[in-house]
């Protein structure tokens, strides 16, 4: 691997092999999503917590502040809205050189595996890839479901993860799943879990993120169970302390509720490789 690309890996998976990436990159389709209305002020809080931050190069430049934050995952697919026919019908949305311009350690797109765009999809991701190697700026595929969500098996999530890295993807995003070890295993990059739209506690938040992570998963790339939770930053907490710690989902709970109340709980097994 050239310099360039180590280097720009190494900024988002930390020294442990593990990450935790922040998306508020949802308005490039949805609009202002709840609690994500401005996106600034959403992610603010929780930049010391997040390892990257996955966004819109129109939201970087209008939100972020370039001299206090942290890596950035640009999101280059788009093209389409909620109101629209299909949100698979997706193009590349920004090049490759406004990528190296806004001195970004990735690039994400999402992929629409078995639908009526797959081929569209699949073709962008690998001419996204030639152009991210040329610059050793690696791509992060985005397994996308739509308004699917019960496609979200092992059986087709690891059909997705394992084209994504086929075709190039540096690091594939996926949602979590039972017997997820079906899908880290048969993925040669690593998999990083999305959360989907919010759940109805944070301790099935935890479960599932321990879980995955139990089972192959390297981190998460997690928004809206975060940053739409009453309490994100206690959220973020107890989430960190699965990836970075190796907390138990119980121990992320006490975490969660104790940086609720303002009170700082230790976890005795950090993880040291
Ligand atoms: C939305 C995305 C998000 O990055 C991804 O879905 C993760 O966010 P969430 O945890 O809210 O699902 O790709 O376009």
């Amino acid at each position: 691997m050239d310099w360039g690309m180590a280097n720009r890996m190494a900024q988002l998976i930390q020294s442990d092999g593990r990450c935790l990436f922040m998306p508020i990159d949802h308005g490039y389709f949805q609009g202002p999503t709840r609690k994500l209305e401005q996106p600034g002020k959403t992610v603010e809080p929780l930049l010391p917590y997040s390892d990257a931050i996955f966004v819109t190069r129109g939201v970087l430049r209008s939100a972020i502040d370039p001299r206090n934050t942290k890596p950035i995952i640009l999101r280059v697919s788009g093209g389409t809205s909620m109101a629209g026919e299909d949100l698979a019908n997706e193009g590349l949305t920004t090049s490759m050189e406004e990528a190296v311009r806004l001195n970004v350690s990735a690039v994400g797109i999402s992929i629409f595996v078995g639908t009526h765009y797959e081929k569209e999809s699949l073709l962008n991701l690998a001419k996204l890839v030639d152009e991210g190697e040329r610059y050793g700026i690696p791509v992060m595929a985005v397994t996308a479901v739509g308004r699917e969500l019960e496609k979200r098996d092992a059986r087709y999530l690891s059909m997705c993860s394992r084209i994504a890295a086929e075709l190039g993807a540096r690091v594939v995003k996926t949602y979590w799943c039972e017997h997820f070890e079906k899908v880290a295993q048969g993925c040669p990059v690593p998999v990083v879990l999305a959360g989907g739209p919010q759940v109805d506690t944070e301790r099935e938040v935890f479960d599932f993120v321990h879980d995955g992570i139990q089972r192959g998963a390297i981190g998460v790339n997690l928004g809206r169970n975060v940053w739409q939770n009453p309490h994100p930053v206690a959220v973020i907490k107890g989430i960190r302390a699965i990836i970075h710690e190796n907390a138990t989902p119980q121990q992320a709970q006490e975490i969660f509720e104790g940086a609720k109340h303002g009170e700082k709980v230790e976890v005795s097994s950090k993880r040291t490789s």
